[in-house]
């Protein structure tokens, strides 16, 4: 498929890389773009030789936000009627992990996209907003939903309210990305496919159910959650991988048991 707004490659024979590629608008979510994103995550989702995908933009921006120009004119009708940014959290559907390489702006639907990840790598350059206050409205994409989840009210309303931008090693400190990378052009992507390789070389059922049952976490009461945990684990022993894996082993050398 020729894409217009992204690039789509595959960096390891089961490693998706997508790319952001509208340089002149800092890769400004216009709705073509994410039409294109959607359908590139979802064919990646589906294709068994991938394992995990890895999303990322510029050296100068992951996003800056959803496209302020194409924005501009709506009115409340046009949003309304045409569901505007409701096929967004179709991100938050596909099995696969993503991983999020952010450098430079993630800011407005720009840091909502990037929580919609999986997991999010930092380059040092990395900022963090959600500037929507600034322009009249707030965060729609997700943002204020997960932010408050992942960072806390207190956090999640300075946010929003202020605008303010955060850094990468505050982002960090929050608990919003797992690290921030080494410097270096392309290292939060070098790091971040590395990770994905790995990833894609566990057990795909295992890392789907994995990834099911964290997220249900930020979803279901704890009763529930464990209670979904405990039957998802109960239902991987039913799989070829959880047979093959070395469970057996690690108890016969602990145990010094026979086989079984
Ligand atoms: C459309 C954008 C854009 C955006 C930048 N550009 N952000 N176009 N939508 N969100 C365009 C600029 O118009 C300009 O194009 C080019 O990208 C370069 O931007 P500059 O401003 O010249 O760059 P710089 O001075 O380096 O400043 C970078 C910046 C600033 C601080 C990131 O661009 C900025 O504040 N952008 C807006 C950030 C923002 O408010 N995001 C939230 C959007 S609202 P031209 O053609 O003029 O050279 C949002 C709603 C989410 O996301 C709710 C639903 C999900």
């Amino acid at each position: 498929v020729q894409y217009e707004n992204i690039i789509v490659s595959r960096p390891e024979p089961n490693v998706v890389l997508v790319q952001l590629n509208r340089p002149k608008a800092l890769n400004a979510l216009s709705s073509p773009l994410f039409k294109e994103l959607n359908q590139a995550l979802f064919e990646a989702d589906q294709d068994d030789t991938v394992g995990a995908m890895v999303l990322t933009g510029s050296e100068k921006a992951f996003a800056a936000g959803a496209d302020i120009k194409e924005m501009k004119d709506k009115t409340f009708a046009d949003v309304y009627k045409n569901k505007f940014l409701e096929n967004w959290g179709e991100i938050a559907r596909l099995r696969k992990p993503v991983i999020a390489a952010v450098s430079g702006f993630a800011l407005g639907g720009g840091c909502e996209l990037a929580l919609m990840c999986d997991i999010i790598l930092a380059s040092p350059t990395a900022k963090f907003g959600q500037p929507e206050i600034n322009l009249g409205v707030i965060p729609g994409g997700g943002g204020s939903q997960r932010l408050a989840g992942i960072v806390g009210k207190s956090r999640a309303m300075e946010l929003i309210l202020t605008g303010r931008t955060i850094s990468a090693k505050e982002a960090e400190n929050w608990g919003m990305v797992s690290r921030v990378v080494g410097e270096g052009e392309g290292q939060v992507v070098k790091d971040a496919v590395a990770m994905a390789t790995e990833i894609a070389s566990k057990s795909q059922v295992a890392v789907q159910a994995g990834k099911e049952v964290v997220n249900a976490a930020y979803e279901l009461t704890l009763a529930e959650g464990l209670r979904f945990e405990r039957r998802i684990f109960h239902g991987l022993f039913a799989t070829n991988d959880q047979k093959e894996g070395n469970l057996c082993e690690i108890f016969q050398s602990q145990a010094g048991v026979p086989d079984f």
